[in-house]
Protein backbone atom coordinates (compact mmCIF):
# COMPACT_ATOMS: atom_id res chain seq x y z
CA UNK A 1 0.00 0.00 0.00
CA UNK A 2 1.34 3.48 -0.88
CA UNK A 3 2.49 5.40 2.04
CA UNK A 4 0.24 8.28 1.22
CA UNK A 5 -3.01 5.44 1.44
CA UNK A 6 -1.95 4.31 4.90
CA UNK A 7 -1.82 8.30 5.62
CA UNK A 8 -5.07 9.12 4.71
CA UNK A 9 -6.61 6.09 6.44
CA UNK A 10 -4.85 7.41 9.84
CA UNK A 11 -6.44 10.44 9.35
CA UNK A 12 -9.66 9.21 8.48
CA UNK A 13 -9.14 7.34 11.54
CA UNK A 14 -8.54 10.11 13.52
CA UNK A 15 -11.20 12.64 11.79
CA UNK A 16 -13.84 10.28 11.16
CA UNK A 17 -15.33 9.49 7.59
CA UNK A 18 -18.33 11.93 6.73
CA UNK A 19 -18.15 14.99 5.33
CA UNK A 20 -16.89 16.60 7.89
CA UNK A 21 -13.91 15.21 8.22
CA UNK A 22 -13.04 16.07 4.69
CA UNK A 23 -10.94 19.71 5.46
CA UNK A 24 -9.29 18.01 8.32
CA UNK A 25 -8.17 15.57 6.35
CA UNK A 26 -6.97 17.59 3.62
CA UNK A 27 -5.00 19.62 5.52
CA UNK A 28 -3.51 16.49 7.12
CA UNK A 29 -2.51 15.98 4.09
CA UNK A 30 -0.97 19.33 2.98
CA UNK A 31 0.85 19.24 6.01
CA UNK A 32 2.61 16.15 5.91
CA UNK A 33 3.58 16.03 2.07
CA UNK A 34 3.57 19.84 1.44
CA UNK A 35 1.27 19.74 -1.09
CA UNK A 36 -2.05 17.61 -3.12
CA UNK A 37 -1.78 15.34 -5.56
CA UNK A 38 -4.63 14.25 -7.68
CA UNK A 39 -3.60 10.73 -6.39
CA UNK A 40 -4.26 11.64 -3.40
CA UNK A 41 -7.40 13.28 -3.76
CA UNK A 42 -8.57 10.06 -5.12
CA UNK A 43 -7.23 8.19 -2.29
CA UNK A 44 -9.36 10.65 0.22
CA UNK A 45 -12.85 10.19 -2.31
CA UNK A 46 -11.95 6.29 -1.90
CA UNK A 47 -11.85 6.21 2.10
CA UNK A 48 -15.04 8.91 2.72
CA UNK A 49 -16.73 7.27 0.00
CA UNK A 50 -17.60 10.78 -1.55
CA UNK A 51 -17.57 11.95 -5.15
CA UNK A 52 -13.76 12.82 -6.60
CA UNK A 53 -15.13 16.27 -7.87
CA UNK A 54 -16.79 17.09 -4.20
CA UNK A 55 -13.08 16.28 -2.90
CA UNK A 56 -11.60 18.30 -6.05
CA UNK A 57 -14.14 21.19 -5.35
CA UNK A 58 -13.16 21.44 -1.64
CA UNK A 59 -9.51 21.50 -2.32
CA UNK A 60 -9.76 24.35 -5.05
CA UNK A 61 -11.86 26.19 -2.81
CA UNK A 62 -9.64 26.73 0.08
CA UNK A 63 -6.40 28.11 -1.57
CA UNK A 64 -4.02 27.07 1.16
CA UNK A 65 -4.48 23.31 -0.56
CA UNK A 66 -1.74 23.48 -2.67
CA UNK A 67 -1.25 20.90 -5.93
CA UNK A 68 2.21 20.77 -6.43
CA UNK A 69 4.99 20.63 -4.31
CA UNK A 70 6.05 23.37 -2.25
CA UNK A 71 9.08 24.41 -0.28
CA UNK A 72 9.44 23.47 3.60
CA UNK A 73 8.69 27.24 4.43
CA UNK A 74 5.61 28.24 2.66
CA UNK A 75 5.82 32.18 2.24
CA UNK A 76 1.98 33.98 1.70
CA UNK A 77 2.18 37.51 1.53
CA UNK A 78 -0.78 39.07 1.56
CA UNK A 79 -2.42 41.05 -2.16
CA UNK A 80 -5.44 42.63 -0.53
CA UNK A 81 -6.08 46.53 -0.99
CA UNK A 82 -4.72 47.40 2.50
CA UNK A 83 -1.46 45.79 2.48
CA UNK A 84 -1.36 46.86 -1.20
CA UNK A 85 -1.54 50.74 -0.18
CA UNK A 86 0.99 49.97 2.87
CA UNK A 87 3.98 48.81 0.44
CA UNK A 88 3.05 45.13 -0.27
CA UNK A 89 5.07 45.54 -3.57
CA UNK A 90 8.45 46.57 -1.62
CA UNK A 91 8.09 43.65 0.72
CA UNK A 92 7.52 41.63 -2.51
CA UNK A 93 10.25 42.74 -4.16
CA UNK A 94 12.52 42.18 -1.10
CA UNK A 95 12.22 38.73 -0.99
CA UNK A 96 12.18 38.06 -4.60
CA UNK A 97 15.40 39.73 -4.50
CA UNK A 98 16.60 37.55 -1.43
CA UNK A 99 15.80 34.09 -2.58
CA UNK A 100 16.23 35.07 -6.64
CA UNK A 101 12.43 33.76 -7.18
CA UNK A 102 9.39 35.03 -8.18
CA UNK A 103 5.54 34.50 -7.24
CA UNK A 104 4.49 30.70 -7.59
CA UNK A 105 8.24 29.40 -7.31
CA UNK A 106 10.54 26.98 -5.40
CA UNK A 107 14.08 27.97 -4.15
CA UNK A 108 16.02 25.65 -5.99
CA UNK A 109 17.05 23.65 -2.74
CA UNK A 110 13.43 22.79 -2.03
CA UNK A 111 13.21 25.41 1.13
CA UNK A 112 10.99 28.07 0.44
CA UNK A 113 8.04 28.74 -2.11
CA UNK A 114 6.61 32.32 -2.34
CA UNK A 115 2.65 32.74 -2.52
CA UNK A 116 0.26 35.51 -2.83
CA UNK A 117 -2.65 35.61 -0.92
CA UNK A 118 -5.84 37.56 0.46
CA UNK A 119 -6.79 38.95 3.49
CA UNK A 120 -4.94 37.29 6.15
CA UNK A 121 -6.83 39.56 8.96
CA UNK A 122 -4.37 41.79 10.15
CA UNK A 123 -5.16 44.49 7.69
CA UNK A 124 -4.54 47.05 11.51
CA UNK A 125 -0.61 46.16 10.78
CA UNK A 126 -0.22 45.50 7.37
CA UNK A 127 1.56 44.76 4.98
CA UNK A 128 1.44 40.86 6.87
CA UNK A 129 2.56 37.64 5.63
CA UNK A 130 2.70 34.24 6.94
CA UNK A 131 5.48 31.63 6.95
CA UNK A 132 3.58 28.56 7.23
CA UNK A 133 1.93 29.03 10.50
CA UNK A 134 3.68 31.82 11.54
CA UNK A 135 2.62 35.23 10.92
CA UNK A 136 4.30 38.03 10.16
CA UNK A 137 3.17 41.99 10.71
CA UNK A 138 3.88 46.05 9.94
CA UNK A 139 6.63 44.56 7.29
CA UNK A 140 9.74 46.61 6.10
CA UNK A 141 11.76 45.46 3.20
CA UNK A 142 14.37 45.27 5.96
CA UNK A 143 12.23 43.57 8.90
CA UNK A 144 11.67 41.06 6.42
CA UNK A 145 15.50 40.63 5.20
CA UNK A 146 15.87 39.90 8.83
CA UNK A 147 12.77 36.91 8.88
CA UNK A 148 14.28 35.09 5.91
CA UNK A 149 17.23 35.71 7.41
CA UNK A 150 16.64 33.74 10.40
CA UNK A 151 15.12 31.12 8.41
CA UNK A 152 17.95 30.65 6.40
CA UNK A 153 20.28 30.35 9.14
CA UNK A 154 17.82 28.08 11.12
CA UNK A 155 18.33 25.63 7.89
CA UNK A 156 22.00 25.81 8.49
CA UNK A 157 21.88 24.44 12.04
CA UNK A 158 21.23 27.73 13.85
CA UNK A 159 19.11 30.76 14.39
CA UNK A 160 15.62 29.92 16.50
CA UNK A 161 13.47 28.00 15.90
CA UNK A 162 10.93 29.14 13.50
CA UNK A 163 9.16 25.64 11.72
S1 LIG B 1 -5.34 43.45 3.60
FE1 LIG B 1 -3.53 42.37 4.16
S2 LIG B 1 -4.02 41.49 6.04
FE2 LIG B 1 -5.86 42.43 5.42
Amino acid sequence: MEPITNLIKSLADRHGRDRSSLLPILQGVVEQEKYLSEYSMIEIARELDLPATEVYGTATFYSFLEHKKMGRYIIRICKTITCSMKGESQILLAIQDMLKIKVGETTPDGAFSLLQTNCLGFCHKAPAMLINNEVYTELTPEKVREILSSYLNNQNGGGQNVS
